[in-house]
């Protein structure tokens, strides 16, 4: 590169069309908070960049710091008086010859498109290039103008023209020479009158010093704002669609992708299939052969090769390996683990614990804080008690045991290889290898007794009750 570059980026507004609590800055699209996109985008040109921090700055500082650039420093912009005034803050860290400003709240922008406008700029040799795109709807932008002599940006709010016959929109990026955007600003700060001072000022000035101006256009798709939820929604569904398509050309299928999300940093294998209304999110990973059946979510879970998630299940933080099947309706959280071949079924809750090879818990049951082995079977409706309202214990259930059905399981607890514990037990004791432990009361029969009663019962309802005296009530009371 010529002569050097630096970036500014916008983040200080104060997001008041997205008329909720948070920066629009902080919202994430796939995954990714809306500033992190712009922030990526800028990485590959390693170009040292300011953030202008100003409206939930703490929360924004750290939110961008996520994104591991070294290049990034921070500037306050302590009131919001518009975009003119957050280039202004940053004046004492100026020090390469030209400046590149960006909004921040265009999440679609690639490094292809950064690299392209810098190019032109420089080939160009001018003091200034500003970034358009066609647009036909192009009521919330500032639209670009020019005529054989001037060329200026007209702000949305003082556009008064056509706007079917003006649809070069403003992007929001700029390329400036250093000394002229310091004269500019000088010129916009001095309108003190003004509520906002608008950094597209700059180019009416520009023009007006006959300073020539370069228009790069570029696709309205990449450099797309997000000022309103419904924009943040256009913007995600077109980032979410790519993503699918790009694991569609990948090999996977999907049965109803419109109702799929899929975060930006998630994986998927060739030959799986995901099902309608699947989330995958956090960086989840999904093997090859694998079906993830409808409305399942899996939340920073890795999922090998084979498996079948059946239909609603959650996995949240936990590795499922290959040849399992799992749901419909389990949920698995708190880095649990399942092992190869094993079956989690029905209403099957699993939570920090580790379930081995072979093992089958097919049925209605909670298994908290377990170490389970390999070729267990876990009878229906088991539960681990593992919190006795003070700390959390651990059950071990080793190789080859049989849990029947309905069991209590209380923690601390050992049961040991090919041991059998009979159903509707309360195990409260380690259960030695190969043991049978029965821990309920005995069956008492009494022959005869249902008739018994049954005539009882019957004699009760033939008594006439008396109503209750009537007490009249004036709903005036
Ligand atoms: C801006 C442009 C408009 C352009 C559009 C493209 C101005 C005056 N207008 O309008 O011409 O078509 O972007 O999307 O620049 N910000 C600050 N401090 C402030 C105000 C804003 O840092 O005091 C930041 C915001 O956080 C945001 C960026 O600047 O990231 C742009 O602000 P926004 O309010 O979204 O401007 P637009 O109305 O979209
Ligand atoms: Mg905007």
């Amino acid at each position: 590169m010529g002569t050097s570059v630096q970036t500014i980026i916008l983040a200080a507004g104060r997001s008041s069309r997205f008329n909720t609590d948070t920066s629009k800055l902080l919202y994430t699209l796939c995954g990714q908070p809306m500033l992190v996109n712009v922030i990526k985008a800028l990485q590959p040109l390693s170009l040292p960049i300011i953030l202008v921090v100003g409206h939930q700055r703490d929360q924004i500082m750290s939110m961008a710091s996520s994104a591991s650039c070294d290049t990034l420093t921070f500037v306050t912009q302590e009131e919001q008086c518009g975009t003119g005034h957050a280039v202004f803050c940053t004046k004492d860290q100026w020090h390469a010859d030209t400046i590149l400003i960006m909004n921040g709240d265009m999440p679609l922008i690639t490094t292809n498109t950064i690299q392209s406008i810098l190019t032109q700029h420089q080939q160009s040799r001018t003091q200034l290039t500003i970034v358009g795109a066609h647009y036909n709807q192009p009521h919330q932008y500032g639209r670009i103008i020019s005529n054989k002599k001037n060329i200026e940006i007209i702000e949305a709010r003082d556009f008064t023209a056509d706007p079917s016959a003006h649809t070069l929109i403003n992007a929001g990026i700029y390329c400036i020479q250093r000394s002229l955007l310091a004269k500019a600003l000088d010129v916009i700060m001095a309108k003190k009158n003004t509520h906002e001072l608008y950094l597209t000022d700059i180019v009416a000035h520009a023009s007006k010093e006959h300073c020539a101006i370069n228009v790069v256009t570029v696709e309205y798709e990449h450099v797309r704002g997000v000022n309103t939820l419904q924009e943040l929604y256009d913007a995600e569904n077109i980032k979410r669609t790519h993503i699918i398509e790009q694991w569609m050309q990948h090999g996977v299928r999907f049965m109803m992708p419109h109702t799929t999300h899929i975060d930006h940093d998630v994986t998927i294998g060739a030959n799986s299939v995901i099902g309608a209304g699947v989330q995958l999110t956090r960086g989840t990973h999904i093997g090859s052969h694998t079906h993830i059946e409808p409305y399942s979510i899996l939340d920073h879970a890795i999922v090998r090769d084979h498996v079948i998630i059946k239909s609603h299940s959650v996995i949240q933080d936990s590795v499922i390996n290959s040849h399992a099947i799992i749901g419909p309706f389990a949920h698995l959280r708190n880095s649990s683990t399942i092992g190869e071949h094993t079956a989690i079924g029905n209403f099957v809750e699993v939570s920090k614990s580790s379930i081995g090879a072979e093992t089958k818990a097919k049925h209605l049951s909670y298994i908290g804080n377990a170490l389970i082995g390999n070729h267990v079977n876990i009878g229906a409706g088991t539960i681990f008690c593992n919190y006795n309202g003070f700390t959390k214990e651990t059950t071990i259930v080793e190789d080859h045991a049989y849990i029947g059905a309905n069991n209590s399981l209380v923690a601390p607890l050992t049961i040991g290889k090919q041991s059998i514990t009979a159903a509707g037990s309360c195990i409260t004791d380690h259960v030695p290898a190969n043991a049978l432990a029965i821990a309920r009361s005995r069956q008492i029969l009494k022959d005869g007794y249902a008739a018994i009663l049954r005539a009882r019962h019957q004699n009760s309802q033939s008594i006439t009750i008396q109503p209750a005296t009537k007490v009249e009530r004036n709903f005036d009371e």
